[in-house]
Protein backbone atom coordinates (compact mmCIF):
# COMPACT_ATOMS: atom_id res chain seq x y z
CA UNK A 1 0.00 0.00 0.00
CA UNK A 2 1.37 3.92 -1.09
CA UNK A 3 1.21 6.27 1.01
CA UNK A 4 -1.04 7.64 -1.01
CA UNK A 5 -3.50 4.74 -0.67
CA UNK A 6 -2.93 4.44 3.42
CA UNK A 7 -3.65 8.33 3.64
CA UNK A 8 -7.43 7.46 1.75
CA UNK A 9 -7.60 4.56 3.80
CA UNK A 10 -6.96 6.47 7.09
CA UNK A 11 -9.66 9.24 5.91
CA UNK A 12 -13.00 7.24 5.02
CA UNK A 13 -11.83 4.95 8.36
CA UNK A 14 -12.07 8.23 10.29
CA UNK A 15 -15.08 9.42 8.56
CA UNK A 16 -16.93 6.01 8.84
CA UNK A 17 -16.10 6.31 12.58
CA UNK A 18 -17.40 9.75 13.15
CA UNK A 19 -20.29 8.93 11.28
CA UNK A 20 -20.89 5.98 13.62
CA UNK A 21 -20.37 8.09 16.55
CA UNK A 22 -22.73 10.54 15.46
CA UNK A 23 -25.63 7.95 14.40
CA UNK A 24 -27.71 6.17 17.15
CA UNK A 25 -30.75 4.20 17.00
CA UNK A 26 -34.20 5.35 18.35
CA UNK A 27 -36.80 3.03 18.63
CA UNK A 28 -40.48 4.66 18.91
CA UNK A 29 -43.69 2.42 20.03
CA UNK A 30 -46.85 4.41 18.64
CA UNK A 31 -50.01 3.10 17.14
CA UNK A 32 -50.25 5.49 14.31
CA UNK A 33 -51.01 3.24 11.39
CA UNK A 34 -54.14 3.87 10.06
CA UNK A 35 -53.19 5.82 6.15
CA UNK A 36 -53.51 9.45 7.55
CA UNK A 37 -51.68 8.58 11.01
CA UNK A 38 -48.74 6.94 9.51
CA UNK A 39 -48.07 9.94 7.42
CA UNK A 40 -48.18 12.08 10.62
CA UNK A 41 -45.72 9.29 11.84
CA UNK A 42 -43.27 9.70 8.63
CA UNK A 43 -42.88 13.32 9.35
CA UNK A 44 -40.95 12.17 13.02
CA UNK A 45 -39.10 9.51 11.57
CA UNK A 46 -37.66 11.60 8.42
CA UNK A 47 -36.76 15.11 10.80
CA UNK A 48 -35.08 12.50 12.94
CA UNK A 49 -33.26 10.75 10.18
CA UNK A 50 -32.15 14.03 9.03
CA UNK A 51 -30.04 14.89 12.76
CA UNK A 52 -28.38 11.33 11.13
CA UNK A 53 -29.68 8.85 13.63
CA UNK A 54 -31.71 5.30 12.33
CA UNK A 55 -35.17 5.30 13.01
CA UNK A 56 -37.00 1.71 14.12
CA UNK A 57 -40.60 1.96 13.94
CA UNK A 58 -42.29 0.09 16.29
CA UNK A 59 -45.84 0.20 15.35
CA UNK A 60 -48.71 -1.82 17.08
CA UNK A 61 -51.67 -1.13 14.83
CA UNK A 62 -55.20 -0.90 17.36
CA UNK A 63 -56.38 2.10 17.70
CA UNK A 64 -56.43 3.75 21.14
CA UNK A 65 -53.54 1.67 21.82
CA UNK A 66 -54.42 -1.05 23.76
CA UNK A 67 -52.27 -3.08 21.69
CA UNK A 68 -49.62 -1.03 22.05
CA UNK A 69 -49.58 -0.92 25.92
CA UNK A 70 -49.64 -4.80 26.00
CA UNK A 71 -46.50 -4.95 23.77
CA UNK A 72 -44.92 -2.62 25.68
CA UNK A 73 -45.94 -4.47 29.37
CA UNK A 74 -43.89 -7.43 27.86
CA UNK A 75 -40.86 -5.48 26.47
CA UNK A 76 -40.59 -3.54 29.37
CA UNK A 77 -40.64 -6.65 31.81
CA UNK A 78 -38.34 -8.13 29.84
CA UNK A 79 -35.59 -5.19 30.83
CA UNK A 80 -35.86 -3.94 27.02
CA UNK A 81 -38.40 -0.81 26.39
CA UNK A 82 -37.92 0.76 23.54
CA UNK A 83 -35.98 4.31 23.66
CA UNK A 84 -39.77 6.48 23.13
CA UNK A 85 -43.39 5.12 23.72
CA UNK A 86 -46.44 7.02 23.59
CA UNK A 87 -47.91 6.84 27.01
CA UNK A 88 -49.96 9.48 28.06
CA UNK A 89 -51.80 10.95 30.98
CA UNK A 90 -51.46 10.15 34.62
CA UNK A 91 -50.21 6.69 33.08
CA UNK A 92 -46.99 8.72 33.15
CA UNK A 93 -47.09 8.74 36.67
CA UNK A 94 -47.34 5.08 36.97
CA UNK A 95 -44.43 4.63 34.51
CA UNK A 96 -42.71 6.82 36.47
CA UNK A 97 -43.06 5.28 39.90
CA UNK A 98 -41.22 2.15 37.88
CA UNK A 99 -37.62 4.18 37.59
CA UNK A 100 -37.26 3.36 33.99
CA UNK A 101 -37.99 6.70 32.38
CA UNK A 102 -34.95 9.30 31.51
CA UNK A 103 -34.68 12.65 32.80
CA UNK A 104 -34.99 14.85 30.05
CA UNK A 105 -34.82 18.01 31.93
CA UNK A 106 -31.92 19.41 30.53
CA UNK A 107 -33.80 19.52 26.66
CA UNK A 108 -36.40 20.77 28.67
CA UNK A 109 -34.41 24.15 29.65
CA UNK A 110 -32.53 24.45 27.05
CA UNK A 111 -35.87 24.66 24.40
CA UNK A 112 -37.62 26.19 27.70
CA UNK A 113 -40.44 24.21 27.62
CA UNK A 114 -41.76 25.71 30.81
CA UNK A 115 -42.50 28.81 29.05
CA UNK A 116 -43.30 27.02 25.70
CA UNK A 117 -46.30 24.61 26.90
CA UNK A 118 -49.71 25.85 29.42
CA UNK A 119 -48.91 24.68 33.07
CA UNK A 120 -51.42 21.61 32.95
CA UNK A 121 -49.60 20.24 30.18
CA UNK A 122 -46.53 20.48 31.36
CA UNK A 123 -47.23 18.89 34.82
CA UNK A 124 -48.55 15.57 33.12
CA UNK A 125 -45.29 15.24 31.26
CA UNK A 126 -43.41 15.34 34.78
CA UNK A 127 -42.59 13.03 36.83
CA UNK A 128 -42.21 13.72 40.23
CA UNK A 129 -40.98 17.62 38.88
CA UNK A 130 -38.66 15.77 36.57
CA UNK A 131 -39.55 16.00 32.58
CA UNK A 132 -39.92 12.33 31.33
CA UNK A 133 -42.07 12.91 28.48
CA UNK A 134 -42.61 15.51 25.26
CA UNK A 135 -45.73 16.43 24.56
CA UNK A 136 -46.64 16.07 20.46
CA UNK A 137 -50.27 17.63 20.01
CA UNK A 138 -53.17 18.52 21.33
CA UNK A 139 -56.07 16.24 20.10
CA UNK A 140 -60.19 17.18 20.69
CA UNK A 141 -62.08 14.53 21.39
CA UNK A 142 -65.61 16.12 21.01
CA UNK A 143 -66.17 16.54 17.35
CA UNK A 144 -68.62 15.34 14.95
CA UNK A 145 -67.98 14.91 11.56
CA UNK A 146 -70.17 15.19 8.65
CA UNK A 147 -70.26 15.14 4.81
CA UNK A 148 -71.95 18.12 3.72
CA UNK A 149 -73.00 16.21 0.42
CA UNK A 150 -74.84 13.31 1.89
CA UNK A 151 -77.00 15.86 4.69
CA UNK A 152 -78.10 17.60 1.64
CA UNK A 153 -79.41 14.83 -0.64
CA UNK A 154 -80.91 13.63 2.85
CA UNK A 155 -82.69 17.02 3.42
CA UNK A 156 -80.90 16.87 7.05
CA UNK A 157 -79.17 20.11 9.24
CA UNK A 158 -75.95 19.42 11.00
CA UNK A 159 -77.44 19.57 14.50
CA UNK A 160 -75.96 22.02 17.46
CA UNK A 161 -78.15 20.01 19.73
CA UNK A 162 -78.58 16.37 21.09
CA UNK A 163 -82.47 16.70 19.63
CA UNK A 164 -81.10 18.52 16.37
CA UNK A 165 -78.44 15.11 16.03
CA UNK A 166 -81.56 12.64 16.02
CA UNK A 167 -83.53 14.66 13.85
CA UNK A 168 -80.88 14.47 11.28
CA UNK A 169 -79.96 10.80 11.93
CA UNK A 170 -83.79 9.87 11.30
CA UNK A 171 -83.67 12.36 8.19
CA UNK A 172 -80.58 10.12 7.18
CA UNK A 173 -81.96 6.85 7.77
CA UNK A 174 -84.84 7.56 5.99
CA UNK A 175 -82.72 8.84 2.33
CA UNK A 176 -80.82 5.39 2.87
CA UNK A 177 -77.39 6.47 4.35
CA UNK A 178 -75.70 4.84 7.34
CA UNK A 179 -76.88 7.43 9.99
CA UNK A 180 -73.50 7.23 11.97
CA UNK A 181 -70.32 5.44 11.00
CA UNK A 182 -69.40 3.57 14.25
CA UNK A 183 -66.48 0.89 15.07
CA UNK A 184 -68.29 -1.33 17.84
CA UNK A 185 -64.50 -1.65 19.76
CA UNK A 186 -64.51 -0.76 23.54
CA UNK A 187 -62.64 2.34 23.23
CA UNK A 188 -64.85 3.83 20.64
CA UNK A 189 -67.92 3.22 22.36
CA UNK A 190 -66.23 4.91 24.98
CA UNK A 191 -64.98 7.76 23.07
CA UNK A 192 -69.19 7.99 22.15
CA UNK A 193 -70.04 7.50 25.87
CA UNK A 194 -67.50 10.31 27.39
CA UNK A 195 -69.07 12.88 24.27
CA UNK A 196 -72.90 12.31 25.56
CA UNK A 197 -71.82 12.38 28.85
CA UNK A 198 -70.00 15.55 28.24
CA UNK A 199 -73.10 17.05 26.41
CA UNK A 200 -75.83 16.26 29.04
CA UNK A 201 -73.51 16.66 32.08
CA UNK A 202 -71.87 19.83 30.93
CA UNK A 203 -68.13 20.06 31.87
CA UNK A 204 -68.62 20.66 35.44
CA UNK A 205 -70.71 17.45 35.29
CA UNK A 206 -68.30 15.46 33.42
CA UNK A 207 -65.13 16.58 35.48
CA UNK A 208 -67.26 15.40 38.98
CA UNK A 209 -68.18 11.70 37.59
CA UNK A 210 -64.70 11.32 35.31
CA UNK A 211 -62.25 13.16 37.26
CA UNK A 212 -63.36 13.05 40.82
CA UNK A 213 -65.08 9.94 40.21
CA UNK A 214 -68.05 11.52 42.00
CA UNK A 215 -70.15 8.41 43.21
CA UNK A 216 -73.50 11.04 43.38
CA UNK A 217 -72.66 12.19 39.82
CA UNK A 218 -71.83 8.61 38.49
CA UNK A 219 -75.30 7.17 39.62
CA UNK A 220 -77.24 10.77 38.91
CA UNK A 221 -80.30 11.15 36.75
CA UNK A 222 -78.00 12.47 34.21
CA UNK A 223 -75.99 9.81 34.21
CA UNK A 224 -78.97 7.43 33.54
CA UNK A 225 -80.03 9.92 30.39
CA UNK A 226 -76.73 9.44 29.44
CA UNK A 227 -76.96 5.91 28.95
CA UNK A 228 -80.72 6.42 27.70
CA UNK A 229 -78.83 8.31 24.52
CA UNK A 230 -76.00 5.77 24.05
CA UNK A 231 -78.63 3.22 23.80
CA UNK A 232 -81.08 5.62 21.62
CA UNK A 233 -78.24 6.08 19.15
CA UNK A 234 -77.52 2.38 18.96
CA UNK A 235 -80.17 2.34 16.39
CA UNK A 236 -78.57 4.45 13.90
CA UNK A 237 -75.48 2.14 13.80
CA UNK A 238 -75.17 -0.26 10.90
CA UNK A 239 -75.12 -3.96 10.99
CA UNK A 240 -71.73 -4.26 10.20
CA UNK A 241 -70.01 -2.08 12.83
CA UNK A 242 -68.95 -4.51 15.35
CA UNK A 243 -65.09 -4.91 15.55
CA UNK A 244 -64.65 -1.85 12.60
CA UNK A 245 -61.84 0.32 12.99
CA UNK A 246 -62.33 3.86 13.47
CA UNK A 247 -60.30 4.47 9.90
CA UNK A 248 -62.85 2.23 7.95
CA UNK A 249 -65.71 4.16 9.46
CA UNK A 250 -64.56 7.23 8.90
CA UNK A 251 -63.83 6.22 5.36
CA UNK A 252 -68.13 5.19 5.16
CA UNK A 253 -68.02 9.22 5.85
CA UNK A 254 -65.53 10.26 2.88
CA UNK A 255 -67.03 7.85 0.96
CA UNK A 256 -70.72 8.88 0.77
CA UNK A 257 -71.94 5.48 2.34
CA UNK A 258 -72.55 7.12 6.24
CA UNK A 259 -73.76 10.80 7.41
CA UNK A 260 -71.87 11.64 10.17
CA UNK A 261 -69.01 9.75 12.80
CA UNK A 262 -68.59 10.97 16.07
CA UNK A 263 -64.63 10.88 16.63
CA UNK A 264 -61.54 12.75 17.88
CA UNK A 265 -60.06 14.87 15.37
CA UNK A 266 -57.22 12.47 14.73
CA UNK A 267 -60.20 11.28 11.82
CA UNK A 268 -59.04 14.11 9.99
CA UNK A 269 -56.02 12.57 9.04
CA UNK A 270 -58.05 10.50 7.10
CA UNK A 271 -60.14 13.18 5.44
CA UNK A 272 -56.80 14.50 4.62
CA UNK A 273 -55.12 12.35 2.84
CA UNK A 274 -58.26 11.81 0.46
CA UNK A 275 -57.48 15.12 -0.50
CA UNK A 276 -60.65 16.57 1.50
CA UNK A 277 -61.10 20.13 2.19
CA UNK A 278 -62.14 20.97 5.73
CA UNK A 279 -65.10 23.17 5.24
CA UNK A 280 -65.85 22.34 2.06
CA UNK A 281 -65.65 18.39 1.37
CA UNK A 282 -66.63 17.84 4.90
CA UNK A 283 -67.86 19.63 8.06
CA UNK A 284 -66.14 19.32 11.78
CA UNK A 285 -68.77 20.65 14.05
CA UNK A 286 -68.08 20.27 17.96
CA UNK A 287 -70.31 17.60 19.39
CA UNK A 288 -73.72 18.54 19.67
CA UNK A 289 -74.21 20.04 23.02
CA UNK A 290 -70.31 20.82 23.57
CA UNK A 291 -70.00 24.32 21.82
CA UNK A 292 -67.36 26.10 23.41
CA UNK A 293 -65.87 22.65 25.46
CA UNK A 294 -63.16 21.11 24.70
CA UNK A 295 -61.95 17.05 25.63
CA UNK A 296 -58.45 17.07 25.18
CA UNK A 297 -56.42 13.88 24.29
CA UNK A 298 -52.36 14.98 24.13
CA UNK A 299 -50.38 12.79 22.31
CA UNK A 300 -46.91 12.18 24.46
CA UNK A 301 -43.62 10.37 24.09
CA UNK A 302 -42.04 8.87 26.94
CA UNK A 303 -38.18 8.46 27.10
CA UNK A 304 -37.08 5.05 28.46
CA UNK A 305 -33.84 5.04 30.11
CA UNK A 306 -30.79 3.74 27.84
CA UNK A 307 -27.55 2.88 28.71
CA UNK A 308 -26.02 3.18 25.29
CA UNK A 309 -24.48 6.38 24.65
CA UNK A 310 -25.21 7.19 21.17
CA UNK A 311 -28.96 5.88 21.42
CA UNK A 312 -29.00 8.09 23.97
CA UNK A 313 -28.10 11.01 21.58
CA UNK A 314 -30.83 10.13 19.56
CA UNK A 315 -33.28 9.84 21.96
CA UNK A 316 -32.29 13.43 23.17
CA UNK A 317 -32.70 14.66 19.15
CA UNK A 318 -35.82 12.81 19.03
CA UNK A 319 -37.34 14.99 22.16
CA UNK A 320 -35.50 18.08 21.09
CA UNK A 321 -37.25 17.45 17.13
CA UNK A 322 -40.78 16.77 18.97
CA UNK A 323 -40.91 20.25 20.23
CA UNK A 324 -39.03 21.97 17.07
CA UNK A 325 -41.63 24.44 15.62
CA UNK A 326 -41.43 22.41 11.95
CA UNK A 327 -42.43 19.48 13.62
CA UNK A 328 -45.27 20.82 15.37
CA UNK A 329 -46.71 21.85 12.54
CA UNK A 330 -46.12 19.16 10.03
CA UNK A 331 -47.59 16.53 12.27
CA UNK A 332 -50.94 18.22 13.29
CA UNK A 333 -51.44 19.09 9.62
CA UNK A 334 -51.12 15.58 8.66
CA UNK A 335 -52.70 14.03 11.88
CA UNK A 336 -55.54 16.45 12.47
CA UNK A 337 -54.53 17.75 15.71
CA UNK A 338 -53.06 21.24 17.13
CA UNK A 339 -49.68 22.12 18.48
CA UNK A 340 -49.33 21.48 21.70
CA UNK A 341 -46.56 24.88 21.67
CA UNK A 342 -48.59 27.99 21.88
CA UNK A 343 -46.59 30.14 19.42
CA UNK A 344 -47.16 28.29 16.54
CA UNK A 345 -48.79 29.96 13.64
CA UNK A 346 -51.94 28.77 12.66
CA UNK A 347 -52.53 30.30 9.59
CA UNK A 348 -51.31 27.48 7.37
CA UNK A 349 -53.94 25.16 9.41
CA UNK A 350 -57.42 24.47 8.17
CA UNK A 351 -60.61 25.75 9.56
CA UNK A 352 -61.23 23.23 11.61
CA UNK A 353 -57.64 23.39 13.41
CA UNK A 354 -58.16 27.29 13.85
CA UNK A 355 -61.45 26.81 15.20
CA UNK A 356 -60.13 23.94 17.92
CA UNK A 357 -57.31 26.31 18.56
CA UNK A 358 -59.64 29.39 19.59
CA UNK A 359 -61.99 26.74 21.51
CA UNK A 360 -58.81 25.22 23.05
CA UNK A 361 -57.87 28.50 24.41
CA UNK A 362 -61.75 30.00 25.68
CA UNK A 363 -62.47 26.13 27.33
CA UNK A 364 -58.84 26.97 29.73
CA UNK A 365 -60.38 30.44 30.41
CA UNK A 366 -63.94 29.24 31.12
CA UNK A 367 -63.47 25.90 32.63
CA UNK A 368 -64.67 24.32 29.56
CA UNK A 369 -61.29 22.63 29.22
CA UNK A 370 -61.70 18.76 30.64
CA UNK A 371 -59.39 15.62 30.20
CA UNK A 372 -60.91 13.01 28.24
CA UNK A 373 -61.98 9.85 29.83
CA UNK A 374 -61.95 6.95 26.97
CA UNK A 375 -58.12 8.07 25.75
CA UNK A 376 -56.60 8.21 29.01
CA UNK A 377 -56.68 11.43 30.07
CA UNK A 378 -58.65 11.82 32.78
CA UNK A 379 -58.00 8.79 34.96
CA UNK A 380 -55.71 5.19 34.93
CA UNK A 381 -56.10 2.69 32.57
CA UNK A 382 -57.48 0.49 35.10
CA UNK A 383 -60.83 3.21 35.85
CA UNK A 384 -60.50 3.50 31.84
CA UNK A 385 -60.96 0.36 31.31
CA UNK A 386 -63.53 -0.39 34.04
CA UNK A 387 -65.55 2.38 32.15
CA UNK A 388 -65.49 0.73 28.73
CA UNK A 389 -66.49 -2.94 30.06
CA UNK A 390 -69.73 -1.30 31.67
CA UNK A 391 -70.38 0.74 28.71
CA UNK A 392 -69.21 -1.90 25.89
CA UNK A 393 -71.84 -4.09 27.44
CA UNK A 394 -74.37 -1.92 28.00
CA UNK A 395 -74.33 -0.80 24.64
CA UNK A 396 -74.37 -4.11 23.01
CA UNK A 397 -77.89 -5.09 24.88
CA UNK A 398 -80.87 -3.75 23.59
CA UNK A 399 -82.60 -3.94 26.72
CA UNK A 400 -80.09 -3.11 29.05
CA UNK A 401 -81.38 -0.89 32.01
CA UNK A 402 -79.89 2.49 31.80
CA UNK A 403 -80.41 2.87 35.28
CA UNK A 404 -78.62 -0.03 36.26
CA UNK A 405 -75.62 0.80 34.15
CA UNK A 406 -75.01 3.80 36.11
CA UNK A 407 -75.15 1.86 39.31
CA UNK A 408 -72.54 -0.24 37.65
CA UNK A 409 -70.66 2.09 36.27
CA UNK A 410 -70.06 3.63 39.70
CA UNK A 411 -69.27 0.37 41.29
CA UNK A 412 -66.78 -0.65 38.51
CA UNK A 413 -64.88 2.18 38.98
CA UNK A 414 -64.65 1.72 42.56
CA UNK A 415 -63.66 -1.72 42.29
CA UNK A 416 -60.29 -0.36 40.96
CA UNK A 417 -59.18 2.69 42.71
C1 LIG B 1 -55.74 7.99 20.58
C2 LIG B 1 -54.43 8.67 20.27
C3 LIG B 1 -54.50 9.31 18.95
C4 LIG B 1 -55.02 8.35 17.89
C5 LIG B 1 -56.22 7.57 18.35
C6 LIG B 1 -56.66 6.48 17.39
O1 LIG B 1 -55.69 7.39 21.83
O2 LIG B 1 -54.17 9.63 21.24
O3 LIG B 1 -53.24 9.81 18.62
O4 LIG B 1 -54.00 7.52 17.46
O5 LIG B 1 -56.00 7.01 19.60
O6 LIG B 1 -55.88 5.36 17.47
Amino acid sequence: MNVYSRLVTAISLASLISLSAHAGEVEVLHWWTSGGEKRAADTLQKLVEAKGHVWKDFAVAGGGGEAAMTVLKTRAVSGNPPAAAQIKGPDIQEWGALGLLADLNAIAAEQKWDSLLPKQVANIMKYEGDYVAVPVNVHRVNWLWINPEVFAKAGATPPTTLDEFFVAADKLKAAGFIPLAHGGQPWQDGTIFEDLAFSILGADGYRKAFVEQDKATLTGPKMVEVFAALQKLHGYIDADAAGRDWNTAAGLVINGKAGMQVMGDWAKSEWTAAGKVAGKDYQCLPFPGTQGSFAYNIDSLVMFKLSDAQNRKAQEDLARTVMEPEFQQLFSQNKGSIPVRQDVDMSTFDACAQQSSLDFKAAAASGGLQPSLAHGMAASSYVQGAVFDVVTNFFNDPKADPKRAAKQLAAAIQAVQ
